[in-house]
């Protein structure tokens, strides 16, 4: 019998009452204090992450609290462990460059992953590990209220719409996260693309070409231009 495709796995189902809602931070220094808070409680009680075996370092996420975008990778990998910091592999550098190529600068954006800490072997995150430790990353969402999410890849595609499928059906297409009911924060815009890795291992023009045409959707969304001139300057 021919082998057939790896079912897609489902989107994880986050229990909204796992979710600590707050009012909204009003300015960046409230913003910074609420991400302390949750970084602190997260490596206390996550319930996936105090838990898990075989990593080094809990990775919280890092970046401006008050960023316009923030990105979501899958987990941390190998040197992400080690430095206790998101995308500083080669993924990382990958990642850079998108955003060098929107005319960002890393600092002004904010960098996380659907579970914090270095999954066995380095595989995808489990949808029952994204349900126990996903919901310190929506609290992150809510602290930054940020104006776009780029989703790296299926795992974060999955966690942020909600749905079950594939980043190949997904990516390029404008979908919207919902925050959880209570938390006065409006839907804000997602832009799934491929993550860096899956760009690494299909270095072509036209999967690069594919993420590119994705993160200049996001630029346009912001008013700005790849080079970093703000659209409504020039
Ligand atoms: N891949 C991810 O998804 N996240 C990282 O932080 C590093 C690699």
């Amino acid at each position: 019998m021919a082998p057939q495709p790896a079912a897609e796995p489902r989107a994880p189902r986050l229990d909204p009452s796992a979710i600590v809602l707050l009012p909204a931070p009003q300015d960046a220094d409230e913003k910074a204090a609420r991400l302390d808070e949750i970084r602190e409680r997260h490596a206390a009680t996550c319930p996936h992450c105090t838990r898990a075996r075989g990593h080094r370092n809990m990775v919280f996420g890092e970046g401006s609290p008050d960023a316009e975008i923030v990105f979501i990778g899958e987990a941390p990998g190998e040197t992400e462990d080690e430095l206790g910091r998101p995308f500083v592999g080669p993924a990382g550098q990958k990642l850079d460059e998108m955003i060098r190529a929107m005319g960002l600068r890393r600092e002004d954006t904010y960098i996380a992953n659907v579970l914090k800490t270095l999954p066995p072997d380095n595989r995808t995150p489990l949808p029952d590990e994204v349900e126990r430790c996903g919901p310190f990353l929506i609290e992150q969402l809510l602290a930054i209220r940020p104006k776009a999410i780029v989703a790296l890849g299926g795992p974060a595609t999955k966690l942020v719409t909600g749905t079950d499928q594939g980043i190949t059906r997904l990516r390029g297409t404008w979908q919207s996260w919902t925050p959880p009911a209570g938390s006065g924060c409006p839907a804000i815009p997602v832009m799934p693309t491929y993550h860096p890795s899956y760009v690494l291992r299909n270095y072509t023009p036209k999967v690069r070409g594919e993420v590119w045409g994705d993160l200049k959707r996001v630029l346009e969304l912001l008013g700005r231009r790849p080079g970093g001139a703000n659209a409504s300057e020039s």
